[in-house]
């Protein structure tokens, strides 16, 4: 089954499916069968981490994909991300020399040659930031990793690799969504020529999150907001006849974002790539632009003009 994709240059090589296959919060266990279904559901870009954990069970499913179907590894995009580590949390931060082995740990993982996209997943306040970025400027030198960037990064931390006079990223990949809009950022990045992949966009669903442990102090009220009957995307669903989810996620696609949206469940993990048939009109997305609550629930990044 080929379903209907869109894509954003992400260098002047590769082509970046617009909706790509979350696996944050699949286990590894899990992620074979998940993965494999999702690559029969049409979706040719998974993104997984080092830190989700699920390597392993996400290369399995890729592997198995794309035996059964006949797919060829150049069509589908895979993205993992340096867990870049983090002093502040006491643990060691990964150097050159340590990044370079962590992409070796993932391509084994994955039982991969290479990467489409290797990105630093966070930009904690650390010495070894601009280390961890040269590695990955050598990793695709090596062509290990096709495309290489950052994920959380502000304008401060992209601005410092500038600095350096070190390549800047071809990617971001940020938490976007209608209650967190990061105008200035999403300027910044459009200006410098960085593609931005969106995460989190179902945040304004109700069931955000809702695995125990993964609130946040927004949470609730977000889950309040989201239950309301007239809440706005409900009301858009219903105009448009498609559901909530795909409300969210069309708005990054016609904002020029990727998305990943991940589920466990086949309905939906079907539903949410099916984003090509309908499009939010301008008085929509007007109203939307209007609903920007500042800050998101995952990372924060502290002042976005400066690399703390
Ligand atoms: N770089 C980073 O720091 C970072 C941070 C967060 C996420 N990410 C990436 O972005 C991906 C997406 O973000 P996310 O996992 O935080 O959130 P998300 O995809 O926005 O939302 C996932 C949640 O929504 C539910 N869901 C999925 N489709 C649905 C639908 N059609 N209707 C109702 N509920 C639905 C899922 O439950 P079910 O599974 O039960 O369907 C799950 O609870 C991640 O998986 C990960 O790959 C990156």
């Amino acid at each position: 089954m080929q379903t209907q994709q869109k894509y954003i240059n992400l260098t002047h090589t590769i082509k970046l499916p617009m909706v790509g296959f979350g696996t944050y919060l699949i286990q590894d266990e899990d992620a074979p069968a998940l993965v494999d279904q999702a690559i029969r559901a049409g979706y040719r870009h998974v993104d997984t981490a080092e830190a989700y954990g699920n390597e392993n069970g996400v290369g399995l499913g890729i592997k198995t994909a794309l035996a059964e179907l006949g797919i060829s590894r150049e069509e589908l995009v895979v993205t993992t991300k340096l867990w870049p580590g983090n002093e502040a949390w006491g643990l060691p931060a990964k150097t050159y020399e340590s990044t370079i082995e962590s992409l070796q740990a993932s391509l084994a993982k994955l039982q991969l040659d290479y990467v489409d996209l290797y990105l630093i997943h966070a930009p904690f306040p650390q010495t070894q930031r601009l280390e961890q970025w040269k590695a990955l400027v050598e990793l695709q030198r090596q062509g290990q990793v096709r495309a290489i960037g950052v994920s959380n990064f502000n304008e401060g931390h992209i601005e410092e690799i500038k600095a350096a006079g070190l390549p800047l990223p071809d990617a971001n990949q940020i938490e976007l969504h209608p209650w967190s809009q990061k105008p200035d950022l999403v300027s910044y990045l459009t200006r410098n020529n960085i593609s931005i992949i969106a995460y989190s966009s179902l945040v304004p669903l109700s069931s955000w999150r809702a695995v125990e442990g993964q609130a946040s102090a927004k949470t609730d009220q977000m889950r309040a907001d989201g239950a309301d009957a007239d809440a706005p995307f409900k009301v858009m669903a219903k105009k448009y006849g498609v559901s909530e989810a795909q409300i969210l996620l069309r708005w990054g696609i016609q904002k020029g974002y990727a998305v990943l949206p991940k589920s466990a469940n086949a309905a939906r993990i079907r539903r949410n790539i099916d984003l090509f048939g309908f499009e939010i009109d301008d008085e929509d997305m007007a109203a939307i632009a209007k609903m920007d609550r500042g800050e998101g629930v995952a990372w924060h990044t502290g002042d976005p003009t400066k690399a703390t």
